[in-house]
């Protein structure tokens, strides 16, 4: 599929991003001078307790939220500077999965990874094609007939994953993909994830709170703390050695009988 997405120089990066969310009484400070970059080929993860801020920043990089302050580049354009018409077609460069899969529930699976297609206007025969090519790469050829209810949280993943890989995206945003999964469900969604990453080049943001995630398939990792970067680093540099109170909090309760390390060197190498 696609060689031209194994291409060099895309990244994603944010400069000094601020979100404030405003209610009828107050405000909420999500996000504060964030200052991230995410390199092409990465699987890039982001960790943090609830409400540090995680889902409102992968929600700035396709602007699904609009930033308070700050830019987005991507590719090295400040897309906070986009017009709608570019707007709906940087999004169909950015892929994004979600913890409840967010399937539409009255159409066949296969109707599910035709849909962002048909929006873009390709042709039903084409958007069919690429859709069964998709389903093969997720494992589901033969539950193309099916709907989101007669499938399992895995399955239903796949097909999700399918849908927002439809469009040929150079970047695949997941917010807390596996949190619904069980141990072994999620370990299978990520080895797909980590495919998907080294076959297609998709880059990949990965918002998670959980520790093994991270270690899974990260390459590099930032710890959110109450809007602000507490820390980031390599997921080897941050686990051995975390500088943050934070960090630590997270992460060595974790460790504490779990090794990840040994974990995280075989299944690096492991073959997905
Ligand atoms: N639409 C909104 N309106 C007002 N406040 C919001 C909105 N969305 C998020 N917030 C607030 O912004 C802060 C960050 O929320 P966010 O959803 O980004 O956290 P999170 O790290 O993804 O948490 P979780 O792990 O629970 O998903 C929280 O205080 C939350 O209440
Ligand atoms: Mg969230």
């Amino acid at each position: 599929m696609s060689p031209e997405l194994k291409g060099r120089g895309r990244m994603i990066e944010l400069r000094h991003l601020g979100k404030t969310y405003k209610t009828a009484n107050r405000e909420i400070v999500a996000l504060e001078d964030i200052n991230l970059s995410v390199q092409d080929g990465e699987i890039f993860g982001i960790i943090g307790l609830s409400g540090a801020g995680k889902s409102t920043l992968v929600r700035c990089v396709n602007l699904l939220e609009k930033p308070s302050s700050g830019h987005v580049f991507i590719d090295g354009e400040d897309i906070t500077e986009f017009d709608r018409k570019s707007l709906l077609s940087l999004r169909r460069s950015i892929g994004m999965i979600f913890q409840d899969f967010n399937l539409l529930e009255q159409r066949s699976v296969l109707r599910n990874v035709t849909f962002p297609l048909e929006v873009s206007g390709v042709k039903r025969a084409a958007a069919r094609e690429r859709a069964m090519e998709l389903l093969k790469l997720v494992g589901l050829s033969d539950r193309a007939e099916s709907f989101p209810s007669q499938l399992s949280g895995g399955q239903k993943q796949r097909v999700a994953i399918a849908r927002a890989l439809a469009t040929n995206p150079k970047y695949l945003l997941c917010d807390e993909a596996t949190s619904a999964l069980d141990p072994n469900t999620t370990r299978s969604i990520l080895e797909l994830l980590k495919k998907i990453n080294q076959t297609l080049g998709v880059t990949i943001i990965v918002i998670t709170h959980e520790m093994k995630v991270i270690y899974q398939i990260c390459d590099r990792v930032a710890v959110l703390d109450q809007s602000r970067i507490a820390e980031e680093g390599s997921v080897s540099e941050v686990f051995t050695n975390p500088r943050s109170k934070i960090a630590r909090e997270l992460i060595l309760p974790e460790r504490i009988g779990a090794s990840w390390q040994k974990n995280s060197s075989t299944e690096q190498q492991e073959e997905v």
